[in-house]
């Protein structure tokens, strides 16, 4: 539908078009598919019983078109099971699934903590308040290797005002009661914190190019769009300017965005035409997308990972 100077937009069932992308050429998927909810989304959500079914013919083109140490970000949220206030399993289903059926290793999980998240289902968090509010999603970090390529020295966080004064004062030899020794190198500035795999960050994009020009153009916003933090730290993390991502399920193209930004070449699959169309948004706007490079987890977070 468009190209940028790095990308190009295809609107296309993403199965479909993954089909025509060579062998081993992408270098990072990064996606959010639609979920298996109960109260279905605009842009329609496979059922929990079938979903496992329904993507694993994806999953299997992603792993075909990925270099072998390029690696899959997968960001599902959880689900309620109809009618009752219990869980339902169909992500750790569909994530014992990849591994076993197509084969992909699990990295690593992340939890995305969205902050602002609304309490749901009211009928368990509010009116009876026998659920608290669910506030992670699950992104998986999986790979066609147990060793994909991977930085994190390219995604380190702000010392926080304990580590920047350990930093400055030194530490001496001291045994944790965990029984962990830490050592005075803990204390040597090494450019910042290693982050956790809890990435903190709400959908603070309201005031962004995309969401003010679609209101004044009387558009549509796409209902279920990426804060930027979340593309922007596994394309620093996984992959070098230059390098290919693919989002099979790109909605407002939040990826393609970011990447775009960081000099990542980028490919993005929309089978909404009018979403795609809506995305270009992003890319007539001088002013760069929200993305927030301090990913500030609590404190406590910041000084465990450190
Ligand atoms: C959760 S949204 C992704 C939002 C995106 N991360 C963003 O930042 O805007 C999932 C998207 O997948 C699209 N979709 C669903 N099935 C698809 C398919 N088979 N091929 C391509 N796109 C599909 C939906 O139209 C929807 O826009």
């Amino acid at each position: 539908m468009y190209r940028t100077a790095l990308g190009r937009a295809h609107c296309a069932d993403s199965l479909e078009h993954m089909a025509v992308e060579a062998d081993g050429s992408v270098d990072l998927v990064m996606t959010s598919p639609p979920y298996a909810l109960h109260f279905k989304k605009e842009y329609g959500n496979a059922d929990q019983a079938d979903y496992v079914d329904w993507f694993l013919p994806f999953a299997h083109e992603i792993k075909r078109i990925l270099k072998p140490d390029g690696s899959f970000v997968l960001n599902v949220g959880g689900a309620w099971t109809p009618g009752a206030p219990e869980r339902s399993l169909y992500h750790f289903r569909l994530l014992l699934a990849l591994c076993d059926q197509v084969g992909f290793h699990l990295c690593q999980e992340f939890f995305w903590y969205n902050p602002a998240k609304l309490p749901a289902p009211a009928e368990w968090v509010n009116v009876r308040r026998v659920r608290v509010k669910d506030s992670v999603e699950y992104i998986f970090w999986l790979s066609p290797t147990a060793h994909p390529r991977a930085d994190n020295s390219r995604v380190l966080q702000a010392y926080s005002k304990d580590m920047e004064r350990l930093i400055r004062r030194g530490i001496k030899e001291t045994k944790r009661p965990s029984g962990h020794l830490v050592k005075p190198s803990f204390a040597v500035d090494k450019g910042g914190s290693i982050p956790p795999n809890l990435i903190e960050c709400g959908n603070n994009e309201s005031n962004s190019f995309y969401i003010r020009e679609s209101k004044r153009l009387g558009k549509k916003v796409h209902p279920a769009r990426f804060p930027a933090e979340l593309p922007r730290f596994f394309i620093e993390f996984l992959t070098q300017p230059g390098d290919v991502v693919l989002d099979p399920f790109a909605g407002s193209n939040m990826t393609g965005s970011v990447a775009e930004q960081l000099g990542r070449k980028w490919v993005a699959i929309e089978r909404s035409e009018e979403y795609l169309r809506d995305s270009q948004l992003r890319f007539q706007d001088n002013e760069p997308a929200a993305v927030d490079k301090s990913n500030k987890p609590s404190q406590k977070l910041l000084f465990r990972g450190a």
